[in-house]
């Protein structure tokens, strides 16, 4: 018995003891992990199916990684289409190393996790909470991705400097606010820290500085949702040498792209949608590994890049803002251009050069700043711009100055010695800058102006205050006064236009007061009446020596044109056309101005600066038989054009609606008259201004009427921004029928003759009195110039279709009636290549005209404005002219060229 005691004990001991170690190990086969897995898996709604967490060992789930000693490691989880949320007991997962759960549609808190982890991966879930101190102590952190979550708005967190390990970071729409922390930079706690992605956040602020030297390799810092978006230049790049790829697109990045040579590696630029200036640095063009590259909608100036073949471009032809030289990539600038570059390149490029240095020729385009004197740059006139930096060497390579003058900037630096090489210099005006250093020895009769420079005479500036924190701040400050003086510079232009209507002896009591009555009609199709401009508030003082006004720089203010028009009522209709309706509108003081509001979708895809640019063209289009552009306004979608006033409104309405309005039938004189002046227009945007424009609308309905029944054409280049490519649409916007030329109505094909043909309707109009198009004539006799040829063939039958109104009570009025009846048929053959130009019309017509008054002197052509003039140009020379009234008779605005005090004006198109 004794023996079985011992046995009864084991057995006993041994069983009790089994029952332990089984439950042991079953514990041990569950994990430590096991119930804040079970947790996980509850709190996943749709886990069962999509997951089939089912083993009783977390172990063998499927996306769970253990250890050897069944620690859960690894949960990766991503792309599941899973819903729910996180329990917070995750933290206890303390072997946690990887936690992937992107892509799916988890909400929530996002919960704490080990210290431990090396790769998180949250982005593209609907998270709306991440804790402040998550990253606390997180030394091993490798990887992080956060993007696309709807977190509330929040820094950067300042326990991310904890992850010393940190490759890569990527934050992408996360709403973080404030300014980018310095810490990802150079010598901050991530030395190998190669993905930096912040994009579509709402940082403001600059680059930090710290990442100059960072062996960052991607940083993506693109498209910025704060209202000022990140700010600054792109300077920091530079030395960030190891970057492969850099977005920075769609922020306010200013100054010009630094020097890129040392980024072996670089493959993807993408800068667009930025205020970038200055030149294409040929390093950009030079990087070897470079496979997309985009600009567009900047304001670069230069030479087009030419990028090598197999470089994926934005469509560089059509850059948005960017103001290059000329069209083809590649192809450099003038020497003179060149040189202009070089000039504003140590000032930072300034945004207002870019906005109106337009084209390859400084003397063509009146640059701002510049003004010239027969195709050559005689003056340089860059006060009061704001400017920092430093004076270029290169003004010397503008060797035909005569006044070069900086005054009232910040520019620093010295005086260059090179300046007084420059052979035509008369004056250098430096006063009321930062400069130091000596003052070259300039020739004698140099006019040298350097008062204002504390530290003219030193060797080395007293402060430390220099062009170098300012840098960053050029181009900025810029082109705030220009919306000042507009009103006023409009005003003043109009008035010396009419004022001697106003004031036979040409004096001017107020000059700030203008206040103006001349008057313009629109595109509607009959009676419009408008009118026109006015002065404006006394911004402008007319002994000021400051005329930063340019021509282009037109914009009003679309407040001002609500109060004028009165909220664009109804009852200020004056008319409705293809591109909006004209309203009336009235200023404080009763003057008149009319406001046409362009349809929205007229435009069409072109964006604001495509508007910009054609309005920039438009305001310097200026010829007595075109009604004038005045001004405009942008404002969100509101796009509005100002024009002078016409009273007597459309040829139309006194061609064909004379006797519904109790009106006088047109005389033939009188016809002939507007008949020569439309061609004079015309003739006019054909070859004489800078650039072709080609009506593609004339007709009656575009040709205003003044008082004294002279005509001028109306909405030209309109056409230019209405949207291409949609056939249908063009035809509407860009024609009427009855006035298109056949081959444009079949093709589209567009030339100068199109108009030719237009102006040969409207002669056959004003013979016959009949519309291009008749609905109540018969079929065959529809048609104006169908029926209008055949009768012409016939000398008998050409009689009859004179406009019985028209007296033909002499010879010689039926001689001109037949001249223009010849020529207005030549204008309508069918051939482009067989109508004449419109100088030949112009001179058929003119002579005729002579006949009718060959006495009478043109009073226009004596007093006339010279509108080839900048606004700039015309208000200096009334400045002059009002300080020297023993002038009273002789106006100013004669299209002599006369250079009285060295400001040159461009000579006169003849009118
Ligand atoms: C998740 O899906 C995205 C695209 O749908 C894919 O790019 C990514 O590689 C997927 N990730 C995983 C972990 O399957
Ligand atoms: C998580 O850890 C805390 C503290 O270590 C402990 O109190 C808690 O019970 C744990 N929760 C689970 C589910 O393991
Ligand atoms: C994500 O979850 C929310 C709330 O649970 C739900 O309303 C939404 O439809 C889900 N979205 C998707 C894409 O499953
Ligand atoms: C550029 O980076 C290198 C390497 O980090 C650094 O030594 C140098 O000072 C940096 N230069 C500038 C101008 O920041
Ligand atoms: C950049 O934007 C901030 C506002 O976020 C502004 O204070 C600062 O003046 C801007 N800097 C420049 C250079 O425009
Ligand atoms: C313009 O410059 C050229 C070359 O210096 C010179 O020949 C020409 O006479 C200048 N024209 C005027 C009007 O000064």
């Amino acid at each position: 018995m004794k023996m079985e005691k011992p046995q009864m004990g084991f057995g006993v001991s041994s069983l009790y003891c089994f029952v332990l170690v089984l439950s042991v190990i079953v514990i041990t086969a569950r994990g430590q992990d096991y119930e804040v897995m079970i947790m996980l898996k509850r709190m996943i709604i749709n886990a069962p199916n999509t997951l089939q967490w089912t083993d009783p060992d977390v172990c063998k789930w499927n996306h769970i990684q253990c250890d050897k000693r069944n620690r859960v490691i690894a949960i990766q989880i991503g792309n599941q289409t899973l819903q729910g949320s996180l329990p917070k007991e995750l933290e206890n997962l303390s072997q946690l190393t990887r936690f992937e759960c992107q892509g799916n549609n988890f909400t929530g808190a996002f919960p704490y996790l080990s210290k431990s982890l090396q790769k998180l991966l949250i982005h593209g879930n609907m998270f709306s909470s991440f804790p402040n101190d998550f990253f606390m102590a997180m030394s091993n952190l490798e990887e992080v991705r956060l993007d696309e979550n709807p977190f509330p708005q929040w820094m950067v967190p300042n326990s991310l400097k904890d992850c010393l390990a940190l490759q890569s970071f990527s934050a992408q729409s996360v709403g973080f606010v404030g300014t980018i922390p310095d810490f990802f930079g150079n010598g901050g706690p991530f030395p190998g820290l190669v993905y930096l992605a912040l994009s579509r956040n709402y940082f403001e602020g600059v680059l930090p500085a710290s990442l100059s030297g960072s062996s960052i390799e991607t940083l993506l810092v693109n498209g910025q949702n704060s209202k000022s978006k990140l700010n600054g230049t792109l300077e920091v790049l530079k030395n960030m040498t190891s970057l492969k790829q850099i977005w920075a697109h769609g922020n306010s990045f200013t100054g010009p792209i630094p020097d890129l040579s040392h980024h072996d590696q670089l493959f993807d630029v993408s800068l667009r949608d930025n205020q970038l200036t200055g030149v294409i640095p040929p390093s950009l063009m030079a990087l070897p590994s470079l496979k997309v590259v985009s600009l567009t909608n900047n304001h670069f100036q230069g030479s087009p890049p030419l990028f090598k073949n197999g470089v994926r471009v934005d469509n560089n032809m059509d850059n948005g803002r960017n103001q290059f030289c000329t069209k083809i990539p590649g192809e450099p600038c003038s020497p003179l251009v060149n040189a202009l570059l070089s000039v504003i390149e140590p000032l930072g490029y300034p945004l207002k050069f870019s906005q109106s240095w337009e084209g390859n020729d400084p003397c063509a385009n009146q640059w701002t700043g510049i003004i010239c004197s027969g195709g050559n740059i005689s003056v340089i006139n860059f006060q009061n711009m704001g400017l920092s930096g430093s004076i270029s060497p290169s003004f010397a390579r503008l060797t035909s100055v005569t006044k070069l003058l900086l005054a009232n900037n910040y520019i620093t630096g010295t005086i260059p010695n090179e300046l007084t090489s420059m052979p035509f210099l008369q004056e250098l005006d430096v006063s009321n800058n930062n400069l130091y250093g000596r003052v070259p020895p300039f020739r004698d009769g140099v006019v040298l102006e350097f008062d204002g420079n504390p530290d003219i005479g030193k060797d080395k500036p007293t402060s430390s205050l220099g062009g170098g924190d300012k840098k960053n701040d050029a181009g900025i400050i810029i082109g705030i006064m220009i919306g000042l003086v507009i009103l006023p510079a409009i005003g003043i232009l109009i008035f010396m236009k009419y004022r001697r209507k106003l004031n036979p002896k040409g004096k001017v009591q107020n000059p700030t007061a203008v206040v103006v009555h001349p008057r313009y009609s629109a595109d509607g199709n009959d009676a419009i009446k408008i009118s026109v401009v006015g002065g404006g508030t006394g911004a402008l003082s007319p002994t000021s020596n400051v005329y930063p006004m340019e021509a282009g720089n037109m914009a009003i203010s679309v407040q001002v044109l609500r109060d004028v028009t009165n909220n664009f009522s109804e009852e200020n209709i004056l008319g409705k056309g293809g591109f909006g309706t004209v309203y009336k509108g009235e200023l404080h003081d009763g003057t008149k101005i009319a406001v046409k509001r362009m349809q929205s979708g007229t435009m069409g895809e072109k964006g604001l600066s495509e508007f910009m640019a054609e309005i920039a063209v438009l305001t310097r289009v200026r010829h007595k038989h075109l009604v004038a552009l005045l001004g405009y306004c942008l404002d969100g979608n509101e796009r509005l054009l100002v024009y002078e006033y016409m009273p007597q409104g459309a040829l139309s309405r006194l061609l064909f609606h004379w006797k519904k309005e109790g009106l006088k039938p047109l005389e033939w004189k009188t016809r002939l008259t507007i008949a020569l002046d439309v061609a004079r227009g015309v003739e006019y945007l054909h070859d004489l201004t800078q650039q072709t424009f080609i009506h593609r609308d004339l007709k009656p309905s575009n040709i205003l009427l003044g008082d004294d029944l002279r005509a001028k054409v109306s909405d030209f280049g309109l056409v230019r921004l209405a949207p291409e490519g949609k056939a249908s649409f063009q035809t509407r916007l860009a024609g009427t029928f009855g006035y298109l030329a056949p081959e444009y109505a079949a093709t589209g094909r567009l030339t100068t003759k199109v108009d030719v043909y237009s102006f040969g309707v409207i002669l056959m109009e004003m013979i016959t009195g009949r519309r291009a198009l008749d609905e109540s004539r018969s079929e065959e006799n529809f048609h104006l110039v169908s029926w209008f040829c055949r009768m012409l063939l016939n000398k008998d039958s050409f009689v009859t279709i004179i406009d019985p109104t028209i007296d033909i009570d002499d010879e010689e009025t039926l001689a001109t009636i037949s001249t223009v009846a010849d020529l207005a048929g030549h204008c309508c053959s069918r051939e482009p290549y067989q109508r004449p130009d419109m100088s030949h019309a112009v001179s058929v017509l003119s002579p005729i005209v002579e006949i009718w008054k060959p006495t009478e002197a043109d009073v226009d052509d004596i007093f006339g404005v010279n509108f080839d003039m900048t606004l700039p140009q015309a208000l200096k020379r009334w400045q002059d002219f009002e300080g020297n009234s023993n002038l009273d008779t002789t106006y100013p605005f004669s299209s002599v060229n006369t250079d009285t005090n060295g400001y040159n004006t461009k000579s006169s198109i003849p009118l």
